[in-house]
């Protein structure tokens, strides 16, 4: 491979390790650890506590290491490497330099290529092992060749590397050496192999983990979501299944009148969120039996604006979803809650999810009224066609409606 193509490719992978890096420090990977990565899949799909969940990421301390290698391009190499996983790093050219840098500035690891020109690795081995103005660091030896039992055990080294090596692998060794244990040998990656080639591989694995990972931050923003809804529901027990309805239904209708609204994620959660203020309304007046007074449903009326409150600092919420909690209650013509919107000046979102909501109102039993069917229903959303809701919203609810019923018939069917 020609010298100015090693390093493009080099600057790379410096590059995508430094994404890496980023996505890491925001708390969103966690990269070298796959088996951490699948406990964690199997505990949210366990369904996970939302306190679990939501627990401060406290920054590790960073372990100095020192990498001592008269190859450039594999210090590099080695620095972004470890640099990306919590690690502070210093390099040396040969044992003469490293071990100036190592007695002012003592490190916990020292990563040692034996092939040193001058003073070759096994002799600083010792020298590191033996003379306490070094600060006993953990020493991982680096060969290109083959070593025998009695220079390994003569050096001390706390493990050895046979080049071209896995970074992964290395990573793994440098969590292994922390404990008191006999020397561990790690065996070369694929002997034949160029040592690019092993970082570009173990690279592949490290995005895959990072695509798993976003994939559980979703499932875990998604069971929060549920939870919060599912409290609200505990509390007001006559709406049951309420906020899995009509998120359903709120779904199949956007689908039928405009499928790119879903590209907005916040909009299914300020679906499945829309009456999160309730939680926020005194039980007296929620759990009421029989009609309100009218002050009692002027403070019912505030659930949208408290929903509003409690999500606004919710950046999974931002956008048409928060629109969806705060203006659910207005209506077409204009005489609706909170804020009195007319038409197109409500959010799409908010005139979508007030239909679905009446409808499931309509069809299930309230304490001051008994539930009406399917076509009742139906009847009474065609009522109100630019009236209470969006002409444009109606005929989508129309040309959809047996498909929403089916719904509905499913979701009864499973909670029997
Ligand atoms: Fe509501």
């Amino acid at each position: 491979m020609p010298g100015w193509a090693v390093w493009v490719m080099v600057g790379v992978l410096v590059w995508l390790l430094l994404t890496v890096l980023v996505l890491r420090v925001l708390g969103l990977v966690r990269v070298f650890d796959e088996s951490a990565a699948r406990e964690a899949e199997h505990e949210l799909i366990g369904a996970a506590p939302p306190a679990q969940l939501l627990e401060p990421v406290v920054a590790p301390e960073r372990r100095r290491i020192l990498v001592v290698d008269d190859d450039a391009g594999l210090r590099l190499l080695l620095r972004t490497t470890l640099t990306a996983d919590e690690f502070e790093v210093e390099e040396a050219v040969s044992a003469e330099e490293a071990a100036e840098v190592g007695r002012f500035w003592s490190p916990a690891v020292v990563i040692l290529d034996v092939g040193l020109p001058g003073v070759d690795g096994f002799t600083f081995c010792r020298e590191l092992k033996q003379n306490p103005a070094y600060g006993a660091p953990l020493v991982v030896l680096l060969t290109g060749q083959e070593t025998t039992t009695d220079e390994v055990t003569a050096a001390g080294p706390d493990a050895v590397m046979r080049k071209p090596f896995s970074p992964l692998e290395l990573i793994r060794v440098l969590d292994r050496v922390s404990e008191p244990a006999p020397a561990l040998v790690a065996e070369p990656a694929e002997a034949d192999a160029e040592q690019l080639l092993i970082y570009a591989r173990d690279l592949s694995r490290l995005l895959e983990i990072e695509r798993t990972q976003r994939r559980l931050l979703q499932q875990a923003y998604s069971q929060t979501a549920t939870a919060l809804a599912d409290a609200l529901e505990a509390k007001d027990p006559v709406t049951g299944l309420h906020a899995v309805r009509v998120h359903r239904y709120a779904i199949e209708l956007t689908r039928a009148l405009d499928p790119s609204l879903l590209n907005d994620p916040s909009l299914e959660y300020g679906f499945l969120l829309h009456d999160v203020g309730k939680l926020g309304i005194p039980d007296t007046i929620l759990l009421k039996e029989g009609p309100l007074t009218e002050s009692e449903r002027q403070v019912m009326q505030r659930h949208t604006l408290l929903g509003g409150q409690i999500l606004s600092g919710v950046a999974l919420l931002q956008g048409e979803g928060l629109r969806v909690v705060r203006s659910h209650h207005e209506r077409w013509d204009g005489t609706g809650y909170p804020d009195g919107l007319a038409g197109r000046e409500i959010p799409i979102g908010a005139r979508i999810f007030a239909l679905v909501d009446a409808v499931d109102a309509i069809t299930n039993e309230r304490p001051y009224r008994s539930a009406l069917t399917w076509e009742e229903a139906v009847d009474q959303i065609l009522v109100e066609n630019g009236r209470q809701f969006d002409p444009r919203v109606v005929a989508a609810f129309a040309a959809r409606e047996r498909r929403m019923r089916r719904i509905s018939e499913e979701l009864a069917e499973a909670a029997a």
